[in-house]
């Protein structure tokens, strides 16, 4: 993967051609929970982004021993961690990426909007920051519930009138990084070419995985193509119940998260071509938010593209994961109203 890619160039040795961070724009990254489960290991990733020259850990405590700890590894970027609210603001100026995975997590037994509760407050109220502190930054959004929490991220930021929908983001790249595990293990291919769009939203049925569309191309029985879209859709689940009462998934989160915000950088920085699925606004459905292929540019979303040609049991998905997914929006909405 291209992460990968970027830790090799860090780990190469400075001799005869050295990596030059002249022609790489400047860009901060600021990280909000950036002590929790998956903050830690996130901000660790994200220091290891040479495209990253600034990167802001925030959290309502345990930020200054992360940052401290994360600030000693030898790449490109200025490590600063800030605590507590009167601090929020300066970990947000002047940023051009801000990540949000502050909020509880699951534990066996709960839904992810069981988390409604909690997490929208949360969300709200550092949104409401990132109007105030940096109203041109990309949003990623990781708290849960995503389907709820992004419409939540929309209204705070009509709000304060400076939503720009091509600048929100509902991370899925965890449902995608999963998707293209299990495929690659049923199908017996190589799991580094394996491509799998995953579309809808971040929750149960929601989680629609396009395995018709997969690539490189297998010839697997229908009974197959639903356990592997069972086992995308419960992944989490599988997650939180291995963990039995320890939270939910953090160390793929994290490595899904900053393949996102990486795509968000370089989308930013103009590399063309830059296409991943995520959860944004949208008109490819009824449904106002709707997770597909996103095309990255230097001003957010370039292009919302379509879902292509669905199999007959992807088009029933689609119309079962609607009712859902709709009143996770509308709930999001009447949250901030
Ligand atoms: P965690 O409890 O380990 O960490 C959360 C962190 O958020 C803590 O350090 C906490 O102090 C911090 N926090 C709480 N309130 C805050 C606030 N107001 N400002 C800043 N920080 C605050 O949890 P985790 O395992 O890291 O999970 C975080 C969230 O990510 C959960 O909601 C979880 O459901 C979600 N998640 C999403 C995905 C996804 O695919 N989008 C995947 C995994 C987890
Ligand atoms: C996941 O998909 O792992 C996250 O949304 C966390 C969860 O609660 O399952």
């Amino acid at each position: 993967s291209s992460l990968l890619r970027s830790v090799k160039t860090l780990a190469r040795p400075t001799t005869a051609r050295a990596y030059s961070v002249d022609s790489v724009p400047s860009r901060k990254v600021t990280v909000l929970g950036a002590a929790g489960g998956i903050g830690q290991p996130l901000s660790l990733l994200m220091k290891l982004n040479p495209l990253v020259s600034q990167l802001a850990l925030y959290d309502i405590g345990g930020t200054p021993g992360v940052a401290a700890d994360v600030s000693h590894i030898n790449s490109r970027s200025e490590v600063a961690g800030y605590m507590g609210d009167d601090q929020l603001g300066q970990a947000l100026e002047g940023s051009d990426v801000v990540i949000i995975p502050a909020g509880v997590p699951r534990k066996p037994g709960m839904t992810r909007d069981d988390l409604f509760n909690i997490n929208a407050g949360i969300v709200k109220s550092l949104c409401t920051a990132i109007a105030k502190y940096c109203p041109h930054a990309i949003v990623n959004m990781i708290s849960n519930p995503v389907n709820s929490t992004v419409p939540i991220a929309a209204e705070v930021f009509k709000k304060a009138g400076i939503y720009n929908e091509k600048k929100l983001f509902g991370v899925t790249t965890l449902d995608v990084v999963r998707a293209k595990t299990f495929y690659a293990g049923k199908a017996n291919v190589n799991v580094a070419e394996v491509n799998v769009p995953v579309v809808g939203g971040h929750a149960g049925v929601t989680i629609l995985p396009l395995f018709s569309q997969a690539t490189p191309k297998a010839n697997l029985s229908q009974d197959d193509i639903h356990a592997l879209t069972k086992r995308t859709q419960d992944g989490g689940t599988e997650v939180v119940e291995a963990k039995a009462g320890k939270g939910s998934a953090t160390l793929s989160m994290a490595y899904a998260g900053a393949i996102f915000a990486d795509a968000c950088l370089k989308g930013l920085n103009g590399v063309p071509d830059v296409v991943e699925c995520s959860y944004v606004q949208s008109t490819i459905t009824e449904l106002p938010f709707f997770a597909s292929k996103v095309r990255l540019g230097k001003n957010g979303v370039e292009e919302v593209l379509g879902l292509g040609p669905l199999s007959d049991y992807e088009k029933e998905g689609l119309e079962k994961l609607k009712p859902e997914l709709k009143s996770s929006i509308e709930k999001g909405i009447e949250f901030v109203k």
